[in-house]
């Protein structure tokens, strides 16, 4: 077990900044080194865990398994056609840095999506997504090793079956599957998609038209004005996820709450704005302890320092019950709670 570390500190690997232990914790750079960890089959006699970056996650204690620490690099164009690019990049890559390669090849896809912690393996899982933008809309396959057959299998988009923070990898095939890289295709026609949020006047502010690397920069500028920065303040983005009710329901709510925040996603169902709901009920800078609601961004729970992930746990029941009793909806974590 030469490359398998004991009793392992996940401290900077998770962006809540949680201090717990790993039983044991392998990195693997490749399908062949992932193989030899699970020759092992250490995997078999204990409960694992797949990591990217960690900042998805809150550790509520020490992980009493296997966390297997994906480090594939690369990028590589496979095809290039008039319109667009196909590109394979390795699910260790930091996403970041893959969207920055893509602005700085002048193409478009993810433009919206700059700045958003984590690897590019991860970002099927939940499907990442801010500013108008999912990553759905530009992954064409994603090649991931199944762990009780050790084969590979490709999955298509469809396979994937991709919705608002969720896919097949976070459901029914949850830790079946490590997924080793994924295909996307970026246009080289800006898709120049500036209506969200503060992106154009973000733009204006800057005198900038709008282009893949001035719409990154302008996310990039939005968003570090917003969210906290996990290397200052420990967090995991939005704790929760925006819940999705009957839009008979959001009218009822309306009437009580007139500025409730929703945004209408289909005949029936309306999105509603969590982040609204807990700055509502009075608990946005809500602090216990170490563990808080952030002051400006209220879905962003945080660790002012040596906060337990159990007392962040705590801290979200909470938030849970009062929303619940408030307005009757039940919000859920988007968090991967370990
Ligand atoms: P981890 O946290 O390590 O893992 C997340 C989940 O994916 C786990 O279930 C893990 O088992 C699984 N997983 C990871 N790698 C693999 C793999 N190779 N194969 C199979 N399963 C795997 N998310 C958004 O969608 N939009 C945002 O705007 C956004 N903003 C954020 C801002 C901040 C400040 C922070 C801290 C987080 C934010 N997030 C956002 C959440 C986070 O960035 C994403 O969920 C990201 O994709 C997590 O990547 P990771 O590598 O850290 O995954
Ligand atoms: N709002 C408040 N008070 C708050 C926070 C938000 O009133 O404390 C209101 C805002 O004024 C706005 C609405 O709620 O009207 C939505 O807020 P915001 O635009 O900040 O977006 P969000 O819904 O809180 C979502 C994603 C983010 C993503 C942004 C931008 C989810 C769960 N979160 O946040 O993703 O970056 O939109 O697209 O969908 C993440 O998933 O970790 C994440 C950060």
């Amino acid at each position: 077990m030469s490359n398998i570390q004991e009793n392992y500190s996940l401290k900077n690997y998770n962006t809540f900044g949680i201090a717990a232990k790993a039983k044991y914790f392998a990195i693997f750079d490749s399908i062949l080194s992932l193989k030899e960890i699970l020759k092992t089959n250490l995997h078999q006699q204990e409960k694992f865990f797949i990591l990217g970056s960690g900042s998805n996650i809150l550790l509520t204690q020490d992980y009493n398994g296997l966390i297997l620490h994906n480090k594939i690099e690369g990028i590589c164009i496979l095809e290039d056609n008039d319109n667009d690019i196909l590109v394979e990049v390795g699910a260790g890559v930091v996403w970041h840095n893959f969207v920055m390669w893509s602005v700085s090849q002048e193409l478009s896809g993810i433009e919206n999506l700059a700045l958003i912690p984590g690897t590019v393996g991860a970002s099927p899982v939940q499907n990442i997504g801010a500013y108008g933008l999912e990553v759905k809309d530009t992954i064409h396959k994603v090649t991931a090793l199944e762990i009780a057959t050790q084969k590979i299998k490709i999955f298509n988009n469809k396979d994937c079956k991709f919705a608002y923070r969720n896919s097949t990898f976070k459901e029914e095939l949850k830790n079946q599957f490590i997924i080793t890289k994924v295909e996307f295709r970026l246009s080289k026609t800006p898709l120049n998609k500036t209506t969200y949020g503060a992106i154009e006047q973000e733009l204006k502010n800057n005198n900038t038209e709008a282009n893949p690397k001035s719409i990154a920069e302008a996310v990039i500028n939005i968003r570090s004005r917003k969210l906290p920065d996990p290397k200052v303040l420990g967090n995991s983005g939005s704790f929760f996820k925006n819940p999705i009710i009957e839009t008979n329901q959001f009218e009822e709510l309306k009437k009580e709450f007139p500025e409730m925040v929703g945004y209408t996603i289909s005949e029936s169902k309306t999105k509603v704005a969590a982040g609204w709901l807990i700055d509502n009920a009075g608990l946005k800078g809500y602090q216990k302890a170490d563990a808080g609601v952030h002051k400006n961004q209220a879905l962003v729970l945080v660790n002012y320092g040596n906060a337990s992930g159990a007392e962040i746990l705590n801290l979200a029941k909470e938030i849970e019950e009062k929303i619940k009793e408030k307005y009757g909806i039940s919000i859920e974590p988007e968090v991967n709670i370990l």
